[in-house]
C-alpha cells in the first residue's frame, strides 16, 4: 500500500526521535519515498548524517538554507508528499502547530502544507495532561489534524510511567497506511460505513464505584483499523479503553450499555455493524447521587436492571438494519454450542466466537482463536494476532458485500 507513496516525515526534538530513524526504515522497506525535516532541538537527539543515510537523500535543517531551498524549496518540500507525519511531535511542536507558528523549517512546512498530517506525540506524562498540551490537541484535531498514540508505559526517566510514550514505528506505519488508504486508493470496503462496537462499558453504582469487565478493547479496536485501512468510512463507538484511537476513525466514547445503544442509534446508517464490545448486561437500576457510605445495617443490596441488548436491536430493525450484522460471543465452555444458539437469539448474520476462559489469554491478550459461525456452517480459524483476526473478518466483509 505504500509502494511509491511520498511521505515527508518531521523529526521533532524528544528522545523518542531514535525510533524516527527505526521508522524511516520501516517505510523504505514498503517502497514509499521519504523525506525529513528535522528541527534544531531534533538534531540533538539524531543527526542529519544518519537521517539522510536511511531516507537515500538529505536531511532538511534550515529554512534559510540556500542549498535546501535551491533543492526544493519549503513550499514544495510541505506540498510535494502524499502526508506529512510528525514523529517525534514534542509538546513545543504540537503547541506551534496549534499557534500557526513559523519560525524554523518544520514548523513552517507544517503551515504550509495542504496534506494530511498525522502527529505521533512523545513527551512526558505530566507535559501530556497539561491543560496546555490537550487544548492544543483538541484545538489541532478540530483542525483536521491525526493523531496515532501517544501510548501508555515506562518513559525514559526513571520511574516514570504514564501516557506520553511515542507509538511504536510500526503502529505508525499502520496508521499512515490508513490514512493514505482513501477511496481513490480503491480500498475493498471504499465508499462503505462500518459501525464498531469495542471495550467494556461501565456502569455506575455510585459516582465513584461502578461495574465492569475485563475486555481491553484490543480485537474492537483492531477490525475498525483494518475496516479504514479496507478504505471504509468507520464509526467506532468505543467503552473506556486504554487504547489509542486507531487512525483515520471516528471514535465516539461512551460509558455505559445505555449510552452505547443511544450513540449506535445515531451512528446508523451503516453498511456494516460488527458488535464487539462487552456489553454488561445488567446495569444498576438507581445508582446512587452520592458515594455510598459503610453503613450499619451491613452490605448494600444493590438491585440490578436488563441493559438493552444492542446486537438484538440493531438485528432486528425494520429500517436501517446493516447489511451485514456481526455479533460476538465470549464464552468459557460450549464455545460453538453457544455460538449457534446465539446467532439465532440475537438474530444477526454472523458471529465471531472465541473462547475468554482465563487459561487461553485471549481476554487483554494480543491473539485470539476464533470461529466464525455463519447460516452457511462454521470456520475455525488458526490462534492468530488480533491484527490478523481483524484483516481476515475485514476481507470475508469485503467478499460479502461484493
Ligand atoms: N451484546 C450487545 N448488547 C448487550 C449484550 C451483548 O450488543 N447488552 C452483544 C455483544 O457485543 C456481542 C454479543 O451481543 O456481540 C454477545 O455478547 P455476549 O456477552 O457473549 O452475550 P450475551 O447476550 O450477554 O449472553 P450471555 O452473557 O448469556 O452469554
Amino acid at each position: 500500500m505504500l509502494k511509491d507513496r511520498r511521505i515527508l516525515l518531521v523529526i521533532g526534538g524528544g528522545i523518542a526521535a531514535y525510533k524516527s530513524l527505526d521508522l524511516i526504515r520501516r517505510l523504505r522497506e514498503r517502497g514509499a519515498h521519504v523525506r525529513c525535516a528535522v528541527t534544531k532541538a531534533g538534531q540533538e537527539f539524531v543527526t542529519p548524517l544518519s537521517i539522510g543515510a536511511l531516507c537515500g537523500g538529505r536531511a532538511f535543517t534550515d529554512l534559510f538554507d540556500v542549498q535546501s531551498e535551491f533543492d526544493v524549496g519549503h513550499i514544495r518540500l510541505a506540498r510535494d508528499t502524499d502526508i506529512v507525519v510528525v514523529a517525534p511531535a514534542t509538546a513545543d511542536l504540537v503547541a506551534k502547530m496549534a499557534g500557526g507558528h513559523a519560525d524554523d523549517l518544520a514548523s513552517t512546512v507544517l503551515l504550509a502544507t495542504d496534506k494530511p498530517v498525522l502527529l505521533a506525540p512523545a513527551m512526558n506524562p505530566r507535559m501530556w495532561d497539561n491543560r496546555a498540551t490537550q487544548r492544543n490537541v483538541e484545538q489541532l484535531k478540530a483542525d483536521g489534524r491525526h493523531f496515532v498514540g501517544p501510548n501508555t508505559g515506562e518513559m525514559a526517566e526513571a520511574n516514570e510511567a504514564g501516557i506520553g510514550r511515542m507509538a511504536e514505528p510500526l503502529e505508525i506505519v499502520a496508521a499512515i497506511e490508513g490514512l493514505l488508504a482513501s477511496p481513490a486508493a480503491a480500498g475493498p470496503l471504499a465508499g462503505r460505513h462500518v459501525l464498531i462496537t469495542s471495550g467494556p462499558t461501565h456502569e455506575p453504582i455510585d459516582p465513584v464505584r461502578y461495574i465492569a469487565n475485563r475486555s481491553s478493547g484490543k480485537q474492537g479496536h483492531a477490525i475498525a483499523s483494518a475496516a479504514a485501512r479496507a478504505g471504509a468510512r468507520v464509526t467506532l463507538i468505543s467503552g473506556p479503553v486504554h487504547l489509542p484511537d486507531p487512525a483515520g476513525v471516528h471514535v465516539v466514547k461512551v460509558e455505559t450499555a445505555r449510552e452505547m445503544m443511544q450513540a449506535v442509534e445515531k451512528a446508523l446508517p451503516a453498511d456494516v455493524g460488527i458488535f464487539a464490545a462487552a456489553v454488561a448486561d445488567w446495569g444498576i437500576d438507581a445508582p446512587g447521587a452520592q458515594k455510598m457510605k459503610k453503613g450499619r445495617s451491613g452490605p448494600p443490596q444493590l438491585s440490578l436492571t436488563e441493559n438493552p441488548d444492542i446486537l438484538a436491536t440493531v438485528a432486528a430493525r425494520k429500517s436501517a438494519r446493516p447489511r451485514l450484522v456481526i455479533g460476538f460471543a465470549a464464552e468459557t465452555e460450549n464455545v460453538i454450542e453457544h455460538a449457534r444458539a446465539k446467532l439465532q437469539r440475537k438474530g444477526c448474520d454472523w458471529i465471531v466466537a472465541n473462547d475468554v476462559s482465563p487459561q487461553t489469554g485471549v481476554m487483554g491478550g494480543d491473539r485470539n482463536s476464533v470461529h466464525l459461525v455463519t447460516g452457511a456452517g462454521i470456520e475455525s480459524w488458526p490462534q492468530q494476532s488480533k491484527d490478523a483476526v481483524a484483516r481476515a473478518l475485514v476481507a470475508k466483509i469485503a467478499a460479502a458485500l461484493s
